[in-house]
């Protein structure tokens, strides 16, 4: 039987997989915790703890308390708020991700899931159709952080035998919570805007192609990726995922298809050079073949749903 632990609940992504994994798990059975409580309107809905991740005792004894065996943790720094503060993003992506590491190791956790990012590539990684394994070398604190975190994951596995397992995540596009202040948030942001405003001001150029993902996708991903024999994992905390790959520019079109008074223009700032320090697509054909990653959301089907819960939630 499963007894998981999720950090970061509350986040963009926490939220939504902590209630991917009760349904599959058991309520009962998924912990969900985060700075605050995590669960204060659906507290029915499971276990519920405040977890400071720099707070190691505090992991422990929630572990030990639930007997939990895998945890996914979520908890993190994204990239536009980390730019802003460096020193944060590396206390929680980094010591944060030592405590659980370090859980895990004593306690014999059987499996620990952290995300990486496409973030965790930089501006001398091939930037088309970029590879599961080449040259990573980011600018940004979130993205040494990230790749710091794949290296520590992947030290574990070998050096102490602690099964850890990560997704290079995309922007994930999603309508439930909103994201936590990354650098592709413009991709969520923009349907807000377009359903209420008819316009958009993006802090991205019009050309910038970024990789995507939507939320079902994502989650999908790192449960799949949880399920598969580790005998045919040759990665563990470091497999590209992709979806697909888009432009602000081709966004507002598909949107514009939709709303036809639909207007966007363009401010970059600061968010900018991130994004371009990143790949513009992904190759993930080791996930593909050694877990047998799939996605099943493109475009013009997220930009359906999209449109379609965001006016529900407006109206
Ligand atoms: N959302 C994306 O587009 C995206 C893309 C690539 C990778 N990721 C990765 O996925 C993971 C989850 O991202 P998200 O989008 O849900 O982020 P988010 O910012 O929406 O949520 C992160 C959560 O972590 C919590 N948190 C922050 N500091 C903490 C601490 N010290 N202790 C415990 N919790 C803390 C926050 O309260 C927040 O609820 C992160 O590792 C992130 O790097 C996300």
């Amino acid at each position: 039987m499963k007894r998981i632990l999720v950090t970061g609940a509350l986040g963009q992504i926490g939220s939504e997989l902590t209630d991917a994994l009760r349904d599959k798990y058991g309520k009962d059975n998924v912990v969900a915790s985060d700075l605050q409580e995590p669960c204060a309107e659906t507290k029915a809905a499971g276990p519920c703890e405040i977890i400071d991740v720099l707070d190691k005792n505090a992991l422990d004894a929630v572990v030990k308390h639930y007997k939990v065996d895998t945890i996914y943790h979520l908890g993190a720094i994204l990239s536009a708020v980390g730019e802003k503060n460096p020193q944060l993003a590396y206390q929680v992506n980094m010591n944060g991700l030592f405590n659980v590491l370090e859980v895990a190791r004593e306690q014999k956790l059987e499996r620990v899931l952290v995300p990486s990012s496409i973030a965790a590539f930089g501006p001398d990684s091939p930037k088309n159709n970029t590879p599961n394994d080449t040259i990573q070398r980011p600018t940004s604190m979130y993205g040494v952080t990230k790749v710091a975190g794949e290296l520590l994951g992947n030290y574990y596995v070998k050096r102490f035998g602690v099964d850890v397992r990560g997704v290079r995540y995309p922007g994930i596009i999603s309508y439930k919570t909103l994201p936590g202040g990354g650098t592709t948030d413009y991709a969520i942001d923009i349907f807000y805007e377009a359903l209420k405003n008819k316009k958009y001001t993006s802090f991205l150029g019009p050309d910038s192609r970024l990789p995507m993902m939507f939320m079902s996708d994502a989650i999908k991903s790192i449960m799949d990726l949880a399920e598969a024999p580790f005998e045919s994992l040759k990665h563990h905390a470091d497999y590209n995922v992709a979806a697909v790959s888009f432009t602000p520019q081709e966004l507002a079109d598909a949107i514009k298809k939709r709303i036809p008074e639909f207007e966007i223009s363009y401010e970059p700032d600061y968010r900018q050079e991130i994004a371009d320090s990143w790949p513009a697509s992904l190759d993930d054909s080791c996930a593909r073949e050694e877990w047998g990653w799939s996605h099943e959301y493109g475009l013009e089907e997220m930009v359906d749903i999209m449109l379609e819960k965001i006016q529900e939630k407006l109206s």
